[in-house]
């Protein structure tokens, strides 16, 4: 969040929508994207290339925002008070030498994420980003698990971090960490920072858990078969995957291989695409006249489809292929679970080819071992007899 003006990938983003909207679509972006540069350093769109440093989403937004009026579009209040600066906070008995405090209730609660975390279409209200709503409508919030449950633990399933959260302040049983890791490894080694990709990578391998069912145990040359692979969202609070829709993608690479030869595959990464019918989890935004919209998200009008993987839900998918009759003994079947934040031809799009390469992380693994039996006896028979 702190690069979140940096971005390369926004910025460019950014140029493409201020073009085709005259300027009309600046402060939409900046006011999550940088809310301190937008409210008190009168950011216009002309200040995207500019050398001055612009902050993102900097302390100062969050431990300002004093209320919300509204769960998307930036609906937060600022409350910056230059005599008596006062930091918002979940504690009642912070003291600080530095500037007043305040307890906050809204910071220990998921509400605060909403203003940016949902997104809607400023002119047509189309529903674009909908991380807090995917939330809202989860068991996680019937357990009381928050964004910051997850998104502030120094990892995935570490609820316990006892601490200082300044160097004069109080020892505490959990101090939430501020490392707000989701799925955008990309960015990070884009930055240089490794730790941040490594935190970002063990987020995503904490999501899912991927399956093989109803395996037949043997199957025989020259026979049709179905395989079906289940994936189920154990790790994420919201969709899987959630957040940018126009880039985030999860998808099976499946391989069926008998004797170090390929039977079939689907998921193959081609042109920096996942190639035509991989099964994947994904949204397609469509713009007026239902043609998909690929980046050009000022266009977007309606969601064309959505196969992304609800908060604990799951989805099956099948491939169907024929066993040739020159395979060998076994059918070595490998799954792997991937995510890339953007395709690599997005970023090429974007940046230029060559400039950013796509880190694709393997969320999990899945493979299984079936006898192929030789082609049915029947058949060996009509052959003999000939
Ligand atoms: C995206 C919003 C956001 C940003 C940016 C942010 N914080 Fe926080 N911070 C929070 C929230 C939310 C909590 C409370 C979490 C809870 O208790 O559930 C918090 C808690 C804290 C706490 C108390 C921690 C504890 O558990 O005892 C301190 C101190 C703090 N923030 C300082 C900072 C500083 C310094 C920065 C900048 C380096 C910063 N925050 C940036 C949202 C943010
Ligand atoms: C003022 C707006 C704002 C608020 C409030 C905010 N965020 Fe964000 N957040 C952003 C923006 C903008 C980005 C995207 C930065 C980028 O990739 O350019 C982001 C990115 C993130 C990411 C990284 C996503 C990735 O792709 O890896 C996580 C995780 C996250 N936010 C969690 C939270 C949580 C949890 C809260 C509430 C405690 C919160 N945010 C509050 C604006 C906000
Ligand atoms: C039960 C734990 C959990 C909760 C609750 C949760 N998240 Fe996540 N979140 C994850 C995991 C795991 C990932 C990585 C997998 C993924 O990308 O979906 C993730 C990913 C993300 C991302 C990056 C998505 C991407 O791929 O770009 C954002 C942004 C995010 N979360 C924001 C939020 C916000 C905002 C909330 C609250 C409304 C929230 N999360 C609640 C576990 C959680
Ligand atoms: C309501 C808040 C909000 C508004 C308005 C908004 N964004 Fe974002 N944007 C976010 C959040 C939150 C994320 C992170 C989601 C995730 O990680 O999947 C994000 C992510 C992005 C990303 C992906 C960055 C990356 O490195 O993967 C791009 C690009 C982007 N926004 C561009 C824009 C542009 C251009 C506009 C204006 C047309 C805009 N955003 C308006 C909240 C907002």
């Amino acid at each position: 969040m702190a690069n979140s003006w940096d971005d390369p990938i926004y910025k460019s983003l950014f140029k493409r929508a201020s073009k085709a909207t005259n300027g009309e679509i600046d402060n939409f972006c900046m006011a999550c994207h940088s809310p301190i540069g937008m409210t008190s350093m009168k950011l216009t769109g002309a200040d995207i290339d500019s050398e001055r440093h612009i902050p993102g989403v900097t302390c100062d937004v969050c431990h300002n925002i004093s209320a919300i009026t509204g769960h998307d579009n930036a609906a937060y209040v600022l409350t910056p008070d230059k005599n008596k600066p006062t930091k918002l906070g979940p504690h009642a008995d912070a003291a600080s030498p530095y500037h007043q405090t305040a307890y906050s209730d809204l910071h220990t609660r998921s509400e605060i994420c909403a203003t940016c975390h949902n997104v809607t279409h400023p002119f047509n209200s189309t529903p674009i980003e909908r991380t807090y709503d995917e939330w809202q409508e989860s068991v996680y919030n019937e357990q009381g698990i928050q964004c910051q449950d997850c998104h502030m633990t120094p990892g995935p399933g570490t609820n316990n971090n006892p601490g200082k959260s300044a160097v004069m302040g109080k020892e505490r049983k959990h101090v939430y960490s501020h490392d707000f890791s989701g799925g955008n490894s990309t960015l990070h080694e884009y930055f240089g920072a490794k730790e941040s990709a490594e935190l970002a990578r063990a987020m995503l391998r904490s999501a899912a858990k991927m399956e093989f069912i109803d395996l037949p145990k043997t199957v025989t040359k020259g026979d049709t078969v179905t395989i079906k692979v289940k994936v189920t969202n154990i790790g994420a609070g919201h969709k899987l995957p959630t957040g940018f829709p126009e880039g985030r993608e999860v998808w099976v690479d499946f391989k069926a291989t008998s004797s170090n030869m390929q039977v079939y595959r689907s998921g193959e990464v081609i042109d920096g695409h996942t190639e035509k019918n991989t099964r994947n989890f994904k949204v397609w935004l469509g713009d007026a006249n239902g043609n998909v919209v690929d980046l050009n998200v000022w266009e977007v009008d309606r969601v064309l489809a959505d196969t992304r993987i609800p908060p604990k839900g799951f989805a099956i998918v099948d491939y169907t292929f024929v066993v040739p009759d020159n395979a060998g003994e076994h059918l070595t079947l490998n799954a792997t679970l991937n995510y890339w934040p953007f395709s690599q031809h997005l970023i090429d799009e974007l940046l230029g080819k060559g400039k950013l390469k796509v880190d694709i992380v393997e969320m999990t693994t899945a493979s299984a071992l079936i006898t192929i039996a030789p082609a049915s006896q029947q058949h060996t028979l009509i052959t003999t007899t000939h």
